[in-house]
C-alpha cells in the first residue's frame, strides 16, 4: 500500500510541518477528552481510535483541516470478525480452508466500517498459536504457518479490497509482531523466549506474506522477546522487518505498549520509552501520550535525530496519501445505512458460520431426522444471544443473534415437541436445573446439549488453565446421560477443550465454536443434515492440559518411538486438519511425475478421491511434506497445500500439487532458503496424522 511515490510525495509535505505537527503525526489516542481536541484544533495528532460514528469522524475530520496542519486523521478501530454483521471468530473460519470466503467476510467488515468513518483496521491477527491456554488463539488462524500464511494474505485482500470512491480506503494492520502466541504459559502478555530459528520458520511467515499482499500497516506486540520488548526491538523492527521483510507500511504500538517499556524494565520513565520506541521504528504510539510528551525535548536536546521522526512522519503521511484521505475524509452521515447488515452480508455471514463448524465424533447418530417426535434442547448456550458473537465482537448487537433453539424451531415442524431447559448457567449451578433438565431428557428422543464458554473466555488476556467443559456444564452433561444416551453434544467455545471423557461417552460431537450472528441456523442446518459439515481443525486438540504445547509439525527426536507419558497418551486427541463429513471419502493413486528430479526442478504430486458414501460432500485435501534429513533437523511434517473439492456420492476427482523450490526449501544455519538434496516424504490425506505417502529424492 505504501510504496516509493509515495514516500516521496509525503516527504515533500513533511519538509513544509514543524516538529510538533510532525510529531503529532506519529500521536495516536483511544480517548477524546479536552486535551485531545486542543490537540486536533492545533493540527497536532495524527490518528484515534475508539471513535466510532460517520457524524464524530466528520467533525474531527473537519477540525483538524481546519488546523494549520490540514492532514486528516487516521481512524482506527478493532474489527476482528465483522464489524455489525458479526461473522465467527477468526479461529472457527480458518477451518473452514476456504479463503475465497475468509476473503470476503473481511472485505464486507471493511465495506460496512468504512461507510462510518474507518480507515484504519487493527486485524488480521496473524500470531501463530500452539497454546490453547492462551485466549487470543481465538483471534487467529491456529497454529500453522503455511495456513496462517494463506489466511493472512486472504484477510489482507479482503480489508484492503476497497473499491468504493466516496470514501477514504482501508488499510488493514497486521498483528502483533511478534511471537505473541508463544507467550509462556499461555498467559496473555507474557514473555517469549523463542529461539531465532523459531521466530523464523513459525511465528515470521504470516507477516511476510501480509507484507507482501501489501498490507499498509502493523502492530507491534506488547510481549518481551528475548530480553527486549517488541515496543523497543530494534532488531525485529529494523532489521528483520524493514530491512529484510522491506516494510515500507506504518509501525502502530499496541496499546500503551510504548509506555510499558517501563514495567518491563526497560526504561526508566517515559521519557526513556519515548527513545527506545522511536528508536526502534515505532512509528506510532498508541494511547500512552508518551510521544507527545517526550519527542520534542528528545529531538531539542540532541537525544533524538530528528531525521528519525521525519521518516515516521514520512510512512504515515504516504499511508494517508494511499487511503486517499487527501481527496476525501468526510463520509456521507446516511451512507451506512445501505451499507451496513446488508442481506447478501447476512448471507455470507451464515455460510461462513456453516463452513466453520467441525464434526469431531459421530457414531451415526447424525444428522437428525427432521421426522422425529420430540427433542431435548439442553444447556446455558441453548437461548443464549450475547455468547455466540464471542470475543472481540465489538459493534455486533446480540438482538441479530439466531439462538440454536430459534434455528432448530424455524427447521421442525410444529408436530416435533421441542423441550428446552437450560440446565446451568456457564460458570454456575442451578437451583433444581438439573432435575429439571433430566426430565426433559428422559421424556425426549434425542437430546442436543449446546455447552462451552462464553464469549469473554477467550481474546485479550481470558486465558485458562483447565481446558474442560467448565464444571458445572461437565456436570450436567454426565447426569443427563445417564437418562438418556442419545446426546448430541454441540460445542460453543474459542479454543480447544479438553475433551477425552466426551469422546468416550457421547455418540456425536460438534465443535461449533463461536460462529456470530447466524450461529443457530448454521448449527440446525448441520444438525438435520441440510449442510453436510466440511471443517477441519487448524489448531491441536490435547487429550489434557499436561501435554501442551502439542502440535504437529513438531520435531521427532531421536528416541521417536519412545514413551512420552506415563500417564496419557503421547497422541492428540483430534489432530490439526482433522474433521468429519456425513459421507466418506476414500484417497488413493498417489503419483508424483517423477521419484527423482534434481535440484530446481519442479513436479507434479497428484492423487485421487472418491466420495464413498451417499450424500455430496466437501473435503479439504491436504498436502504434507517431510524432509528426512537435512542440515536443519525438520518437523515430521509440514503443509505445503490444500485444496477444497466438492464431490457427489461415487464421484472421484483428481487433485494435483506442484512440488518445487518452495515446498522443498528449508532455512539453512544462515537464514538463508535453499533446497538440499536428499529424500523427502510426500504426503497427500485427510489430515496431519492419515493419508498416502511416496519418497521424492532431489539429486544435485
Ligand atoms: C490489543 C490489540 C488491539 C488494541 C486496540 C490491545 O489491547 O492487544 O489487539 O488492537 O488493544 O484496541
Amino acid at each position: 500500500m505504501v510504496n516509493e511515490k509515495l514516500l516521496k510525495q509525503a516527504r515533500e509535505i513533511v519538509k513544509n510541518m514543524s516538529l510538533e505537527e510532525k510529531i503529532g503525526q506519529l500521536v495516536q489516542y483511544g480517548k477524546l477528552k479536552e486535551r485531545q481536541w486542543d490537540l486536533v484544533k492545533k493540527g497536532q495528532i495524527g490518528s484515534f481510535l475508539n471513535v466510532s460514528g460517520a457524524k464524530n469522524i466528520n467533525e474531527l475530520q473537519r477540525e483538524i483541516l481546519n488546523s494549520d496542519c490540514k492532514i486528516p486523521l487516521i481512524i482506527g478501530d478493532d474489527v476482528i470478525h465483522g464489524y455489525k454483521t458479526i461473522f465467527p471468530i477468526p479461529l472457527a473460519l480458518s477451518c473452514s480452508f476456504d479463503l475465497e470466503l475468509i476473503e470476503e467476510t473481511c472485505a464486507i467488515s471493511s465495506e460496512e466500517a468504512s461507510s462510518e468513518g474507518i480507515n484504519m483496521i487493527f486485524a488480521p491477527m496473524i500470531d501463530i498459536a500452539r497454546d490453547p491456554r492462551w485466549g487470543r488463539v481465538a483471534e487467529g488462524a491456529g497454529e500453522d504457518p503455511y495456513l496462517g500464511s494463506e489466511i493472512a494474505k486472504a484477510r489482507v485482500r479482503g480489508y484492503q479490497r476497497n473499491n468504493w470512491n466516496d470514501r477514504p480506503f482501508v488499510t488493514a494492520c497486521a498483528k502483533h509482531y511478534i511471537a505473541y502466541g508463544a507467550a509462556e504459559g499461555g498467559r496473555d502478555y507474557n514473555g517469549a523466549d523463542v529461539s531465532e530459528r523459531t521466530i523464523r520458520e513459525v511465528y515470521l511467515p504470516p507477516f511476510k506474506a501480509a507484507i507482501e499482499e501489501g498490507c499498509g500497516s502493523i502492530m507491534c506486540s506488547f510481549n518481551d522477546l528475548n530480553g527486549e520488548p517488541l515496543s523497543g526491538n530494534e532488531y525485529m523492527l529494523r532489521k528483520v522487518l524493514r530491512d529484510e521483510l522491506n516494510f515500507k507500511g506504518v509501525v502502530v504500538s499496541d496499546w500503551e505498549s510504548v509506555e510499558e517499556l517501563i514495567d518491563h524494565g526497560f526504561a526508566e520513565d517515559k521519557k526513556e520509552a519515548a527513545y527506545k520506541g522511536i528508536k526502534a521504528g515505532v512509528d506510532i504510539d498508541m494511547n500512552s501520550g508518551t510521544y507527545e510528551e517526550n519527542l520534542y525535548n528528545l529531538v531539542k536536546e540532541g537525544l533524538v535525530d530528528e531525521a528519525l521522526i521525519d521518516e515516521a512522519a514520512e510512512r504515515i503521511i504516504a499511508l494517508k496519501l494511499a487511503l486517499n484521505l487527501f481527496n476525501i475524509s468526510e463520509i456521507d452521515e446516511k451512507l451506512s445505512e445501505k451499507v451496513i447488515r446488508n442481506k447478501k452480508y447476512i448471507d455470507v455471514a451464515l455460510e461462513a458460520a456453516r463452513k466453520s463448524i467441525v464434526l469431531l465424533k459421530n457414531d451415526g447418530i447424525l444428522p437428525l431426522s427432521k421426522n422425529i417426535k420430540s427433542i431435548a434442547l439442553i444447556g446455558p448456550l441453548v437461548d443464549d444471544k450475547v455468547n455466540p458473537l464471542g470475543c472481540w465482537a465489538c459493534k455486533g448487537d446480540p438482538k441479530n443473534v439466531v439462538t440454536v433453539l430459534e434455528g432448530i424451531k424455524s427447521k421442525l415442524s410444529e408436530d416435533v415437541v421441542i423441550n428446552y431447559s437450560k440446565g446451568c448457567e456457564i460458570l454456575e449451578e442451578i437451583d433444581g436445573g438439573i432435575e429439571e433438565a433430566k426430565k426433559v431428557a428422559e421424556d425426549s428422543e434425542v437430546v442436543v446439549m449446546v455447552l462451552g464458554e462464553a464469549g469473554n473466555m477467550s481474546g485479550e488476556n481470558n486465558n485458562r488453565a483447565y481446558l474442560d467443559i467448565p464444571k458445572p456444564q461437565k456436570r450436567l452433561l454426565e447426569e443427563i446421560l445417564k437418562v438418556n444416551k442419545r446426546v448430541v453434544l454441540v460445542l460453543m467455545n474459542g479454543r480447544p477443550l479438553t475433551l477425552e471423557w466426551e469422546d468416550k461417552n457421547l455418540p456425536a460431537i460438534v465443535e461449533a465454536w463461536h460462529l456470530g450472528e447466524q450461529s443457530g441456523n448454521a448449527i440446525a442446518d448441520i444438525l438435520f443434515g441440510d449442510f453436510n459439515p466440511s471443517g477441519k481443525l487448524t489448531i491441536t486438540f490435547p487429550r489434557c492440559v499436561g501435554q501442551i504445547p502439542i502440535y504437529y509439525n513438531h520435531k521427532n527426536t531421536g528416541r521417536p518411538t519412545f514413551k512420552k507419558y506415563l500417564d496419557v497418551e503421547e497422541t492428540p486427541l483430534y489432530p490439526f486438519g482433522y474433521g468429519l463429513s456425513y459421507t466418506k471419502f476414500e484417497y488413493f493413486d498417489l503419483e508424483l511425475s517423477k521419484e527423482e528430479i534434481k535440484l530446481g526442478e519442479k513436479i507434479i504430486a497428484k492423487a485421487k478421491i472418491k466420495n464413498v458414501g451417499d450424500r455430496e460432500g466437501e473435503e479439504i485435501v491436504q498436502f504434507y511434506i517431510r524432509d528426512i534429513s537435512a542440515s536443519i533437523t525438520r518437523p515430521v511434517k509440514e503443509l505445503k497445500g490444500f485444496k477444497k473439492i466438492s464431490l457427489k456420492p461415487g464421484e472421484v476427482k483428481e487433485v494435483e500439487f506442484e512440488i518445487g523450490e518452495k515446498e522443498l526449501a528449508l532455512l539453512d544455519k544462515d537464514y538463508n532458503f535453499v533446497v538440499e538434496p536428499g529424500t523427502f516424504k510426500i504426503c497427500i490425506g485427510p489430515n496431519s496424522v492419515e493419508g498416502l505417502e511416496k519418497e521424492l529424492k532431489v539429486v544435485k
